[in-house]
């Protein structure tokens, strides 16, 4: 994710079928964005990722809170372009995290959270392998990997 594609990708998070499914539900100005974004370049356990097909922006998602002394990671922000939506770009962004984490991170566990709601995501995350560990406020914790619920 570099500076350049932060409209882009704000156009997306602002729309209500989609702030909506996020934490922070609010829209967002591009300043607070800008500043969001700012910080994460600080960040050394987080990794932003947007996603290209045939060179276009379809979509988003990182890997964040990388903790390779607890040998796990969260992965989330999974967004699709409005337009792109239902052609498996998210699913394989999934996957790709999933391995990525796994493989080249070498952490065991990795992890989501999504709001209990949200069936589209679950059934999605449920099919690259995450498995329901916990609810609480609405949110629903998935795992990939051993130690689970750990
Ligand atoms: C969740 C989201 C990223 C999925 O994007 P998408 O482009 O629809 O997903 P993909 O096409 O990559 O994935 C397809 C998978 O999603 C699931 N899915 C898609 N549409 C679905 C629907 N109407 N009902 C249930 N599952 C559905 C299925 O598992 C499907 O896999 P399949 O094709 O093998 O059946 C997208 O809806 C989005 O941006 N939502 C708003 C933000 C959000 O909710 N982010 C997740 C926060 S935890």
């Amino acid at each position: 994710m570099e500076e350049r594609d932060l409209k882009t990708i704000l156009d997306w998070r602002n729309r209500d079928d989609a702030r909506v499914w996020f934490k922070t539900s609010d829209k967002l100005t591009f300043d607070s964005h800008l500043a969001w974004y700012k910080r994460y370049l600080q960040k050394e356990d987080d990794l932003f990722f947007l996603v290209e097909a045939d060179g276009r922006p379809v979509g988003q998602c990182g890997i964040y809170d990388i903790d390779h002394n607890a040998g796990s990671a969260e992965i989330g922000r999974f967004l699709v372009a409005p337009e792109m939506a239902g052609n498996g770009y998210i699913k394989r962004s999934c996957s790709e995290l999933v391995r990525f984490g796994t493989r080249v991170l070498k952490l065991p566990y990795v992890f989501l959270e999504v709001m209990e709601q949200n069936t589209r995501a679950i059934e999605l995350y449920t099919r690259c392998g995450f498995v329901e560990e916990g609810r609480s406020d609405g949110m629903i914790r998935m795992g990939f990997g051993r130690d689970r619920a750990s």
